[in-house]
Formats: C-alpha cells, structure tokens, sequence
C-alpha cells in the first residue's frame, strides 16, 4: 500500500509537468495576436499565403481554438484527486474532451497536415498522430461506457500523452534553437519523435509496472 510520503515524488512531477503544459499553452496562445489577422511574415504563416483562405484558414482557426482547450482539458481530466473529489465534472469535461478531440482537433490537424512546412516526413508524422489520437480517446471514451474503468484510465492516459506532442515538439524546437542546431531534418524528425518517444516509454512503463505487481503478489507469503 503506498503510503503519504512515497506518493511525495510522483505528485511533485505531477504538479511540475501540469506547470510546464501550462506554461507552453500559454507562449503558444500568446503568439496568435499574429494569427487574428494572419500576419504572413510570422514563422508559421511564412510562405502559406497562396493557400490560406483557399480553406486552410478553417482548419487553422478550428485547431487553434481546439488545441489549446484539449490540452488544458486533459491535465485536469488525467488528475487522479481533481476525478476523486468532482466525478460529475470529471465526466461532464470528459464529454467535452471527446467531443472536441474527435469533432476538432483531428480532423482539422489531420488537414493542415496535408500543408505541413517541412514536407512529406513531417506531414505523415503529424497525420498518423492525427489518427492515433482520434483513436486513442474512442477506445477511451468506449470503456468508459462499458464500465471498463482500468482501460479507460489507459486509453485516456495515451490520448493525454499524444495531446502532449505539441508540448513537447515546441520544448524541441526550444532546444534546438538554444543548442545553435538548425538542421533541416530536426522538424521533420520532431513530428514523428514528440509522440512516438513518450508512447513508447509509456508502453514499457505498463509492462514494466504489470510485471513488477506480479513479483509483489508472487513473492507475498503472508505468516
Ligand atoms: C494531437 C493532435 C494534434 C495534431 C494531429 C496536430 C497537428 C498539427 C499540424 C499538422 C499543424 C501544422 C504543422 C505544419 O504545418 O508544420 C499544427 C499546428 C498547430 N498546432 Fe497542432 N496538432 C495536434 C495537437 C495540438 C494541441 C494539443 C495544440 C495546443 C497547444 C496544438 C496547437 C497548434 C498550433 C497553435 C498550431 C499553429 C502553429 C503554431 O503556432 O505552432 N496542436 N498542428
């Protein structure tokens, strides 16, 4: 039974990494004061004026206005104590969550993917995490029906580490630019690596935490 204080280190990385979220959130939504009225000399739009209000400029402003939300949404919906003390509203803002993932977020992500600036790499990259994300939160959302709360739990986990790609492609782009790396190939590689990378460590952590219970229950011998 884990007790007080060896919950202590995980509660703290919990705080810190919603922090963190927070904050990339807020630098994101800050920068579309040059998006309101789409400013073409901004590193995002450069060189996308032939096409944006040919329909890209939907997806654009959909995604702008779903990404934010579904993020912020997820840090609270993956909270543990926030579920325990308002189940109610952990499962009113799950609704939400589902339905702005799977009506907003995706399919307007998985459109501008078509246009991503660095090419095909990056635009497959993007579009695959498109799907697993549209997937991810149907299975989540199809367990919570079913009463199949531990599943759940699991498929809403990935869903949240997916949402966090777009965390954690920025805090790469950050480090190439502090480490002076301007490789054409590090964007490219950042749109596959910012999902692929924290699900696989997820995965392993699962099988990892799965058989460790079982040593725990095998090697228990009550006297
Ligand atoms: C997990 C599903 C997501 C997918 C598939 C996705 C996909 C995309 C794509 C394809 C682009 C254009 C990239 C390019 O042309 O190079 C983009 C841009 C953008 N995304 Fe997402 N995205 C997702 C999640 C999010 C989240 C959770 C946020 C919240 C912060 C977000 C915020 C943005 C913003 C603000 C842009 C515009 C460019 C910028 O200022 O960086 N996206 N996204």
């Amino acid at each position: 039974m884990p007790t007080a204080r060896s919950l202590m280190p995980s509660r703290l990385l919990a705080v810190l990494t919603a922090v963190l979220i927070l904050k990339v959130t807020a630098a994101v939504v800050f920068e579309y004061r040059r998006y309101m009225r789409p400013d073409f000399q901004a590193d995002f739009l450069l060189g996308r004026e032939p096409y944006f209000w040919g329909g890209y400029h939907w997806a654009f402003y959909v995604h702008l206005a779903s990404g934010p939300i579904s993020l912020v949404l997820g840090t609270v919906l993956v909270s543990e104590r926030f579920r325990q003390a308002l189940p109610a509203w952990h499962r009113r803002l799950g609704r939400v969550q589902v339905a702005g993932v799977l009506l907003f977020l995706t399919p307007s992500g998985l459109w501008m993917a078509f246009y991503a600036a660095t090419g095909a790499v990056a635009g497959t990259g993007l579009g695959t995490l498109a799907i697993a994300t549209a997937l991810c939160v149907a299975l989540g959302w199809r367990n919570a029906v079913l009463r199949q709360f531990a599943r759940h739990r699991r498929w809403m986990m990935r869903t949240f580490i997916l949402l966090c790609s777009a965390v954690v492609i920025r805090l790469i782009g950050g480090l190439a630019t502090v480490a002076e790396v301007d490789a054409a190939w590090i964007y490219p590689a950042s749109a596959w690596a910012s999902w692929v990378v924290p699900l696989a460590i997820f995965e392993v952590s699962q099988v990892y935490g799965k058989r460790s219970d079982r040593l725990a229950t095998s090697s228990y011998s009550p006297s």
